[in-house]
């Protein structure tokens, strides 16, 4: 028995296997090599033959086509892995009488006004990549009335792998001046904290009397701009004494910095659901930072 990891490589995936680990649970991590979700045709026969192996209790599906300006070129292709494929999950495990959770983003919303958005507030995608994870949404709730569980998060960051930390870091030591966006409002999610939680809402579902089926919003607390989370990891940086070159972070607009895909301005996120149906509060942003920096120190001092 044991719970199936979808995405394993990725962020979220990697931080799932380890929280597993620290809490004795019993899971698999699959890469792409055995549940290719481009190639939503292979993944019932696929299944089957993983969980002839070891029987399943739950499958999270961490995996996603997350290049959101690549998947302006690339629509289709981010429609089978990011809608098509999680339908065929919720239908199968569905079938199988397991819980799905899966993972969307705040990218469902237009990023209009200040005020956080809530599940039910209606969504308008400014790009493919989250036009497809609406999609992806909306076909495990055609494909199941069982058990499942979305979590819309935001801004997911680790001590490894690609994401604004770590391109950050590096930019901070080798330039003296960098521009970061100032005008897009989101929060910053340790995948760790997102991990803890995850497995912490499955345990919770499980024991609940009626399985809370549902989308939710799921990131830490508190939020910040691009720029504020920059400007913290520099802080932080030298506190900690690593050798930074940036000496100046100049805050700028989104139209200052175009990009292929357009990003939502406001990516605030109303936690009222998470907490009152599961009773779960990701920590505030900022001391997922703190605890960001001391995985991230402790592997510098590892390698
Ligand atoms: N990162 C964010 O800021 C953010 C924000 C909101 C929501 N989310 C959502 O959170 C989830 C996890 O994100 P993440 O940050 O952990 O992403 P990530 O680090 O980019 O990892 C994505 C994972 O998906 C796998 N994958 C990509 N294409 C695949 C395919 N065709 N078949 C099977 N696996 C494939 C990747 O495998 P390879 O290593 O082989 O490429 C990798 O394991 C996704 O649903 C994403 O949409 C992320």
């Amino acid at each position: 028995l044991a719970i199936f990891i979808l995405g394993a490589s990725g962020q979220i995936g990697s931080a799932l296997l380890k929280a597993c680990k620290g809490q004795g649970q019993e899971a698999v991590g699959f890469c792409r090599s055995t549940f290719d979700l481009s190639q939503p045709s292979s993944l019932l026969k696929q299944l089957s033959q993983e969980a002839e192996k070891i029987r399943p209790t739950a499958l999270i599906n961490a995996a996603a086509y997350t290049q959101v300006d690549r998947a302006e070129q690339e629509p289709e292709l981010a429609y089978q892995i990011n809608a098509i494929s999680p339908g065929i999950l919720a239908q199968w495990c569905f079938e199988k009488g397991i819980p799905l959770i899966h993972y969307s983003t705040d990218y469902v919303f237009s990023g209009e006004g200040i005020a956080p958005w809530k599940e039910a507030d209606s969504v308008n995608p400014p790009n493919v990549y989250g036009k497809t994870k609406l999609q992806g949404e909306e076909k495990i709730a055609e494909a199941s009335h069982g058990k499942w569980l979305i979590f819309r998060t935001s801004w997911v960051y680790d001590a490894n792998g690609k994401n604004f930390f770590r391109t950050m870091l590096r930019l901070g030591l080798e330039k003296e001046t960098l521009q970061v966006v100032n005008d897009q409002v989101g929060s910053p999610t340790f995948a760790r904290h997102l991990a803890d939680a995850t497995l912490l809402a499955l345990k919770k579902a499980q024991s609940m009397r009626d399985f809370p089926t549902g989308i939710y919003h799921l990131c830490s607390g508190g939020q910040t701009s691009w720029h504020g989370f920059a400007s913290e990891i520099f802080l932080r940086a030298q506190e900690k004494g690593i050798p930074l070159q940036v000496k100046k972070t100049e805050a700028i607009q989104s139209t200052e910095y175009p990009t292929p895909a357009k990003r939502p301005l406001n990516s605030r996120l109303n936690m009222d659901k998470v907490r009152s149906v599961l009773g779960i509060a990701l920590p505030d942003w900022k001391s997922g930072l703190d605890e960001c920096f001391d995985e991230y120190l402790s592997l510098r001092e590892h390698r």
